[in-house]
């Protein structure tokens, strides 16, 4: 491992005409194709080169065959959640999956019956809506509470939500997207106890748990106290080494019971594999050096969500939340009107595309989420121009 590598994250790469979501589908979703983009959660950062040339050399090969769920794929994962996030890991608990939302859709399908309820914190990432409402099963909707500028959670209102016995499931974001937030030991431990009280497995999506912003210190649902029986972890490469278009994912499932049930799930649809570019990815980003790759993309991604909450903070009648992890920054615009209006003035006036809360659930309408995961020179001038146009 080279040590010395320094990452730049400064230089603009178009993503432009390379069939990139948020750039080549501006069009349909905000009726104009020069808009800047700053909504879909992926990067425009690069992936590491060490990472880019492992995937040429598997590309020269150039057979492309079946490829087996082979070893040391699961001792890459073993290592990166024992090195980064302290989990003890047997290889037998790994699932590997296409992505986070797949294995969200098979929870879903395993632990609940059609009718049954699954539990959420909103606002929280749309699909956690919508796999719900797909597969024909009701969302019972806990929302959050801004308590000092940081979402809590209203465990009083959970409990009694938990205690319906048609729910069976829990969806949790941790750290939480759109809010950024870093749950506490403490915050999870009193959510594994309600979910064991009610037996409500939980689903814990810890997609963001790699960008982690000092001194917050994710922690995995696999390491709170009594909660490993009951849990399903899901994790992937997508966000951290910007490869979500690799589709490389997999959950960790400690308990046979639920494991086996979730497997027999993913087996059924014959989703139960990741493709060969993405085990390619997914073995070598999970190493010392993407280790390292990850530590100066953190320091990355914190200054520049300090900087564009600092901006933001200019505005009297913007409520900013500071993340404690995630490039995302979630702030509250209803004071300065109606979310369409604001959603349309920033497309218009300001050049900037953002997400819209309504995504996160009807919690979330009025807020508007910025992926702050660009180079500084377009993000900076882009947060600047929203600053002035909703100043006017
Ligand atoms: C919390 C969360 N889960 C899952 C996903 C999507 O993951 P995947 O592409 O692996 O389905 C995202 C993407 O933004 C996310 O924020």
């Amino acid at each position: 491992m080279d040590q010395k590598i320094i990452y730049d994250f400064d230089p603009v790469i178009s993503r432009a005409g390379t069939f990139a979501e948020k750039y080549d589908a501006r069009k349909s979703f905000f009726g104009k194709d020069d808009v800047e983009p700053f909504w879909v959660a992926d990067m425009d950062l690069p992936t590491p080169a060490f990472l880019v040339d492992r995937l040429h050399e598997r590309v020269n090969h150039a057979m492309f065959g079946y490829t087996e769920q082979y070893e040391e794929l699961f001792q890459s994962i073993i290592w990166w959640m024992m090195d980064q996030h302290n989990v003890a890991v047997d290889p037998a608990w790994i699932s590997l999956s296409p992505s986070v939302v797949t294995s969200i859709s098979f929870a879903i399908q395993t632990y609940t019956e059609i009718g049954d309820t699954v539990a959420l914190l909103s606002p929280v990432y749309g699909p956690f809506f919508t796999c719900t409402t797909q597969n024909k099963r009701r969302v019972s909707d806990c929302p959050l509470q801004v308590v000092e500028g940081q979402f809590q959670i209203d465990y009083a209102a959970l409990e009694k939500q938990l205690a319906d016995p048609s729910v069976k499931l829990m969806l949790l974001c941790n750290p939480h997207n759109p809010g950024g937030r870093v749950w506490s030991q403490e915050e999870l431990q009193r959510l594994a106890v309600l979910c064991n009280e009610n037996q409500v497995a939980l689903f814990s999506d810890e997609i963001h748990c790699d960008i982690v912003y000092p001194p917050s210190i994710h922690q995995s649902m696999l390491n709170i106290n009594g909660a490993r029986h009951n849990s399903i972890m899901a994790h992937s490469i997508g966000k951290t080494f910007n490869c979500s278009g690799l589709q490389a994912s997999f959950t960790i499932i400690p308990d046979e019971s639920l494991r086996n049930s979730f497997r027999k799930t993913a087996e059924e649809a014959h989703a139960g594999d990741v493709n060969l570019l993405g085990k390619t990815a997914l073995t070598h980003a999970f190493s010392p050096e993407g280790a390292e790759y990850k530590r100066q993309l953190t320091a990355y991604l914190h200054e520049n969500t300090q900087q564009v909450c600092k901006l933001l903070q200019k505005l009297d009648k913007v409520k900013v939340m500071q993340p404690e992890a995630t490039f995302l920054v979630w702030s509250d615009f209803r004071k300065f009107g109606p979310w369409q209006e604001v959603f349309n003035t920033l497309i218009h006036t300001a050049n900037v595309a953002l997400s819209g809360g309504r995504f996160f659930g009807p919690a979330g309408e009025g807020w508007f989420r910025i992926n702050c995961g660009h180079p500084r020179s377009k993000l900076i001038p882009a947060v600047e121009r929203i600053v002035s146009t909703l100043a006017e």
